[in-house]
């Protein structure tokens, strides 16, 4: 149903809040959010004229000339700014581009890369097009360009914002000489359920951690100013809550809270936006019976009227003409005006606007104002790009700007800071280089293609160094390493078993390296099992029958359920898709060059039916209780998690003690200092993350067993004692109340500072009214 005048989705729910206190404080603060809602109907024309406020003078001359611009273009030049078509695969443009670009119909392409192509391309706009509209040049860029960084995950596992703006702002260096000026990530959807294959290109479960991470990826790709030689612009996608797709079926509906949505799935865009990302691409899913890709509420009332977000939203690949077939629109026309109309600006791959607007304009469906507000967003991009000034790119610094040796060395490093330790008995790590005799097993082993993880970009197999090669680099002359494949990735032959076993058995220390193969995470890989897949799991046995000290090294874009290696490997890393260095970095790991710090960015299940399981969950009333049957808990399988969300081991021990507060009480308004004192007691340099959770005891509205809301990665030298302190703020203790307004309530706040989210000191504090 398309209509100019477009109630919100949420309706109107005013709730009435039984206040739990007599005064709460709203907070109109920081990030929040977010002023009173009122659901009434909305005329969207009226919304987008209210944005924008234009600061700097720079600026204001930028909407001069956009004014300017606008003024001249028809309305089909107008239509051709909101089109974005797809390149081939391999970055060549399409033949019917020149034609489209030439006459103006055509404002940006994906998938189109290499200076000399979208130099010929953009020659054609700047040449031979009536306006002289620069084209925009789109791709995704995901985790590096030709040098593939590990997977987002992965980096989320750093815990390191400065790591994963590292791995951005390579990216972004890299993207550029191509020629490319805008990147479709930072992916920033919270996932709670790892069936869902694209958990590995986020940052995980947590809001708080999805933030940082956000953050600091649009400030890796953009820099301070995307127009910089080396920067390309960043996209927030999938707006919104695509993450929460049901069964964790990549496409599928997702049906939330208003409360959810503001509380876990909005931040990390709210933070990616803060920092400045320049665009926002509306997700696939159905979002409450509204698809994303039409929905007023979030493109609208959320994006453009609470955040202000002045830059451009554009479509998912054809998500506008699937407002069809999620029952939404009767028709292509119905779906291009609902789209454009909830605040879509530029469409990705589909071409109902270009082909609809001009009809839906006279039959009095969509306001001119409307196509208008979309052709504004779009150039006032190019224009903060520089696009219209500098167009082109400079064809010869291409090869020399692409997989140059920093870049690598960058890819290596930040390989090594995402490995996680998830157990190691008796110290079996780190290797010793002098090891006489050290079998590596596993399909994973010798592999180079499955380490560029889910978004490759323009990497190449070739230039993979895989973790047989990493380890021959490492060890020393007189080590004798044999290899043996096992068996595949999925498959069910066991024949290579035996020959693995034997291998393993005339060994003195073994690492065998499992796990899925990189297509069985990303855009439509959703599985209903979290297992080892194939016949891996029957090859781990066997090689750990062979009684030798043995490391399993997993790679994997998703949390999987390992309880049995678990119980019976003596250690285990957690590897992820590292990247192009993968053999380098796992090797600097194994043999202690590097001491492991990631932790765990994402719950670890026992079993695919706990799923979804996250931290921060609610207690319910009847919280599990092994010796009451009625609570609430399962038959078959604990309720806890393999590993909890945060976990992650170190080579050394980390000793964190004496928590204090600098108040016990504060107001709701205040702010406090919590801090705790952190020691290595082992015998190596490492790092530790202290992490610090809040819980409020009891609220108006029941609130999770506990939240992150503060992190820091530190290292420390053998005996070396730090006090690491953080700030706890409104704005980490508030939350939406029955009226969806950000509120921090009196009361009893619990808080916990420790090594990941199950073990750590706790202290408590009171907020007071004021
Ligand atoms: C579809 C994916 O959902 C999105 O993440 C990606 O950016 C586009 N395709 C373009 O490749």
């Amino acid at each position: 149903m398309c209509l100019a005048v477009i109630s919100s989705p949420m309706m109107d729910r005013e709730h009435k809040a039984t206040k739990k206190r007599s005064r709460k404080t709203q907070i109109s603060p920081l990030k929040p959010p977010v002023s009173k809602l009122r659901f009434e109907a909305v005329t969207l024309c009226v919304c987008v004229l209210l944005l924008t406020s234009l600061a700097s003078p720079a600026q204001s001359d930028i909407e001069g000339r956009i004014n300017a611009l606008l003024g001249r273009m028809t309305l089909e030049e107008k239509l051709g700014q909101l089109q974005q078509l797809d390149g081939e695969a391999n970055g060549n443009y399409r033949p019917e581009h020149i034609d489209l670009i030439r006459k103006g119909l055509l404002g940006s392409t994906l998938n189109v890369r290499g200076a000399k192509r979208t130099n010929e391309l953009q020659r054609i706009a700047m040449e031979q097009s009536r306006l002289k509209i620069p084209l925009l040049f789109a791709f995704d860029v995901i985790h590096g360009y030709r040098t593939i960084f590990p997977v987002p995950l992965a980096q989320a596992a750093t815990w390191d914002p400065a790591t994963a703006e590292r791995a951005a702002s390579v990216a972004a260096s890299e993207a550029r000489a191509v020629g490319l000026r805008w990147t479709f990530a930072p992916m920033v959807d919270i996932a709670r359920d790892p069936r869902w294959g694209r958990i590995v290109e986020g940052a995980g479960e947590d809001p708080h951690l999805g933030s940082v991470m956000a953050r600091a990826q649009v400030r890796g790709f953009q820099g301070r100013d995307y127009s910089l030689p080396d920067r390309v612009m960043a996209c927030a996608k999938h707006f919104v809550a695509y993450g929460a797709a049901e069964a964790g079926r990549d496409y599928n509906s997702t049906d939330m809270s208003e409360r959810t949505l503001r509380e876990v799935y909005l931040p990390p865009f709210r933070a990616a936006i803060d920092a400045g990302a320049g665009s926002v691409m509306s997700a696939f899913n159905d979002l409450n019976g509204v698809p994303a890709s039409a929905n007023p509420f979030t493109l609208t009332r959320v994006l453009r009227e609470e955040w202000k977000f002045d830059g451009v939203v554009v479509s998912d690949y054809e998500s506008v003409r699937e407002l069809i077939n999620h029952g939404f629109a009767a028709g292509e026309a119905e779906a291009a005006c609902a789209a454009l109309s909830a605040g879509v600006d530029m469409e990705m791959v589909s071409r109902l606007y270009g082909k609809y607007a001009a009809q839906l304009i006279r039959e009095g469906k969509l306001l001119p104002a409307t196509v208008d507000e979309a052709v504004r967003r779009i150039l006032r991009i190019k224009f903060r790009l520089g696009l219209f000034d500098k167009p082109y790119t400079d064809e010869g610094r291409e090869q020399a700007a692409i997989f140059s040796r920093t870049n690598v060395e960058a890819a290596r490093e930040v390989a090594a800071r995402s490995v996680v330790l998830l157990k190691n008995e008796r110290e079996v790590l780190p290797l010793s280089k002098q090891v006489r005799r050290l079998a590596l097993i596993g399909p994973l082993a010798d592999d180079q293609q499955n380490m560029l993880g889910s978004w490759s970009g323009d990497g190449r197999k070739e230039d993979v160094v895989s973790l047989l090669a990493g380890i021959k680099a490492k060890v020393s002359g007189s080590t004798q390493l044999t290899y043996s494949k096992g068996c595949d990735i999925e498959g069910d032959s066991t024949q290579g078993i035996e020959e693995a076993l034997r291998v393993a058995r005339e060994a003195d220390a073994v690492v065998v390296v499992v796990g899925e193969s990189a297509d069985m995470s990303g855009e439509a890989a959703s599985r209903t099992s979290l297992d080892l897949p194939g016949r891996q799991l029957e090859l781990v046995r066997a090689v750990i029958g062979a009684g030798k000290p043995t490391i399993v090294v997993l790679m994997n874009g998703r949390p999987l359920t390992i309880n049995w290696i678990a119980q019976n490997a003596p250690a285990i890393l957690e590897a992820w898709f590292p990247g192009v260095q993968a053999g380098n970095a796992i090797a600097d790991v194994l043999f202690g060059d590097v001491n492991p710090g990631g932790k765990l960015p994402v719950t670890f299940p026992r079993t695919v039916g706990q799923v979804p399981l996250y931290y921060n969950h609610k207690n319910t009333g009847r919280p599990p209780d092994p010796n009451n049957k009625y609570t609430s808990k399962y038959l078959d399988s604990l309720v806890t998690p393999l590993y909890p969300f945060g976990f992650g081991l170190s080579y050394t021990r980390f000793r964190i003690t004496d928590l204090r507060l600098s108040a016990q009480r504060i107001r709701a308004n205040g702010s406090l200092s919590v801090s705790v004192e952190v020691e290595n007691i082992g015998s190596r340099t490492g790092d530790e993350v202290v992490q610090v959770y809040v819980k409020d005891v009891a609220a108006s509205i029941t609130r999770p067993v506990k939240e992150l809301k503060a992190f820091q990665r530190i290292m420390l030298r053998p005996a070396e004692k730090r006090r690491v302190e953080f700030t706890l703020a409104a704005e980490h203790l508030g939350f939406y109340n029955r009226d969806m307004r950000f509120v921090v309530e009196p009361g009893e706040f619990k808080v916990f500072v420790g090594p990941n989210s199950a073990e750590g000191l706790e202290a408590r504090f009171q907020v007071v009214e004021e």
